[in-house]
């Protein structure tokens, strides 16, 4: 086993209807949910990395957890920074052995971002890592409405083509809808199907990212809400919309609120009903069975419905 880029496995799902989970790492316990859920359903598997993660537990923390999940489970890892702000967060972890980097140029002017990705191409390329890309403003339909404004925010496709022949990116995530986190909708959930098409029919060869694509299971803001939480209205994109998404070119799905509510639930759960309950393992390790059951019924039911892996 060992940390592996993600080249192959996004060439096998290009070709086919299931698309790869990559799902955000904290702490230990997300990280052996998501694994075990992996290892039971022999899924290709991205753990990914914020600044907000490297910040919370510490990079070398994070980097060793998911050596262990590797050493333990067997299982070849892509280990993915997720949403690198600039050239210096790409390069440090470039050099600290990930396989993967993203550069999330999309708060600049297309050129600036083109200019910038380019720069974190060539670094990670010369050292075997690959890049991925955003082009295009991740909003929820809230914030455009009307068909220009979808064309103002979400990813254009000509821009989508000259963007991935000028940077020579591996792969490419596109704003057709989503957001992150878990009031993703408003009103009707509504992904931009016909611009996905337009955009595959472009670059039919570039791998593309879906991001804010968690489903906020109603189960889980449920039980939130039932024990003790507040978190009313919301939303996310249901389970059908991914399903069509990965049959499309999407290649890779990305996951974090539905890991941060499945586990709180549970922790929520296990406080209110056992409060005189202080070991942290009695609320932890339900957390992580909470986290690792999601992610099998995603990977099962929703990312490789196909059952193609
Ligand atoms: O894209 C956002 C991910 O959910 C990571 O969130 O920056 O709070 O770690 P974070
Ligand atoms: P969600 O907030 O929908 O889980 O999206 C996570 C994400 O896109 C991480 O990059
Ligand atoms: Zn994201």
């Amino acid at each position: 086993m060992a940390f592996i880029t993600s080249k192959e496995m996004f060439a096998k799902a290009l070709e086919s209807d299931y698309a790869v989970g990559a799902f955000n790492v904290n702490n230990m316990e997300i990280v052996q949910g998501i694994v075990d859920a992996a290892m039971a359903e022999k899924a290709p598997l991205i753990l990914q990395v914020s600044a907000g993660a490297r910040d919370y537990a510490k990079p070398a923390y994070l980097r060793k957890l998911v050596e262990a999940a590797m050493e333990d489970s067997g299982l070849d890892i892509v280990l993915h920074l997720d949403h690198g702000a600039d050239f210096e967060i790409c390069k440090k972890c470039v050099d600290d052995g990930f396989t993967s980097v993203m550069i999330d140029g999309s708060k600049h002017e297309f050129e600036k971002n083109i200019a910038l990705t380019k720069q974190v191409v060539e670094y990670a390329h010369a050292h075997g890592v690959v890049v991925e890309a955003e082009l295009g403003t991740l909003a929820g339909v809230e914030d455009a409405v009307s068909v220009s404004e979808r064309d103002a925010k979400f990813t254009n496709p000509e821009q989508a083509a000259e963007f991935v022949a000028k940077t020579g990116v591996d792969s490419l995530a596109i704003a057709i809808g989503t957001s992150h986190g878990a009031y993703k909708f408003k009103g009707d959930p509504y992904l931009d199907f016909e611009r996905l098409a337009a955009i595959e029919k472009l670059i039919p060869d570039t791998p593309l990212v879906l991001h804010g694509a968690s489903t906020v299971l109603r189960e889980f803001v449920d039980m939130c809400n039932q024990y003790g939480g507040n978190i009313p209205g919301a939303q996310g994109v249901p389970e059908d919309m991914i399903r069509q998404a990965v049959k499309h070119h999407v290649c890779k799905v990305n996951i974090d609120t539905d890991l941060r509510l499945a586990m709180t639930a549970a922790i929520r759960k296990v406080l209110v009903e056992n409060p005189a309950e202080f070991d942290p393992r009695k609320y932890l390790g339900p957390g992580r069975t909470a986290i690792k059951e999601m992610v099998q019924h995603k990977i099962r039911n929703v990312l490789n419905a196909s059952n193609k892996f």
